[in-house]
C-alpha cells in the first residue's frame, strides 16, 4: 500500500540563551558566541511536522491536517511560545535549548498523540538557513 508523508508547519516565537554551567564564561563565550548573551535572545522558530501513513480510502487522508494543527498548537507550540525556554520550560533546565533538543523535545510531547498515520520527523528551523531535524531515533 502506498505510504504517503503529510506537514503541518506551524510558527513561534521564544527566547533562549545557550551555555554549559560546567564551563566558565571563556568557555562558553568560545563555543556559543552571541547565543551566550546572558540575558537570552529571540528567534522565530518555523516548526514543520511530518506524519506518514497510508491514506484513509474513505477519506484519503493520512490524517486530517486540521487535527494535525489543533494537536501541535495545544501539545506543543503552546508551551513554547513567548517564553523564554530556559526559565519556563523544566526540560530545558537540564538541556540546552539548541535547535537540535528543541526538536527532540517536540517529538516526546506529540509521538504518543497522532490518531491516524505515524509521526516521521520534527523540523525545527532556527533561521532561514540553519535547522535541526529528528526522526526518533
Ligand atoms: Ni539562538
Amino acid at each position: 500500500m502506498p505510504k504517503v508523508y503529510v506537514t503541518r508547519r506551524e510558527v513561534f516565537s521564544s527566547a533562549h540563551r545557550l551555555f554549559n554551567s560546567d564551563w566558565n564564561e571563556n568557555q562558553n563565550e568560545e563555543i556559543f558566541g552571541k547565543c551566550n548573551n546572558f540575558y537570552g535572545h529571540g528567534h522565530n522558530y518555523i516548526l514543520e511536522v511530518t506524519v506518514f501513513g497510508e491514506p484513509n480510502p474513505e477519506t484519503g487522508y493520512v490524517i486530517d491536517l486540521k487535527i494535525l494543527k489543533d494537536i501541535i498548537r495545544e501539545k506543543a507550540k503552546n508551551h513554547l511560545d513567548h517564553k523564554h525556554l530556559n526559565f519556563d520550560v523544566d526540560y530545558f533546565k537540564t538541556h540546552n535549548p539548541t535547535a537540535e533538543n528543541i526538536a527532540i523535545y517536540i517529538w516526546k510531547l506529540l509521538e504518543n498523540e497522532i490518531p491516524s498515520g505515524k509521526l516521521y520527523s520534527v523540523k525545527i528551523y532556527e533561521t532561514e538557513n540553519n535547522y535541526a531535524e529528528y526522526r526518533g531515533e
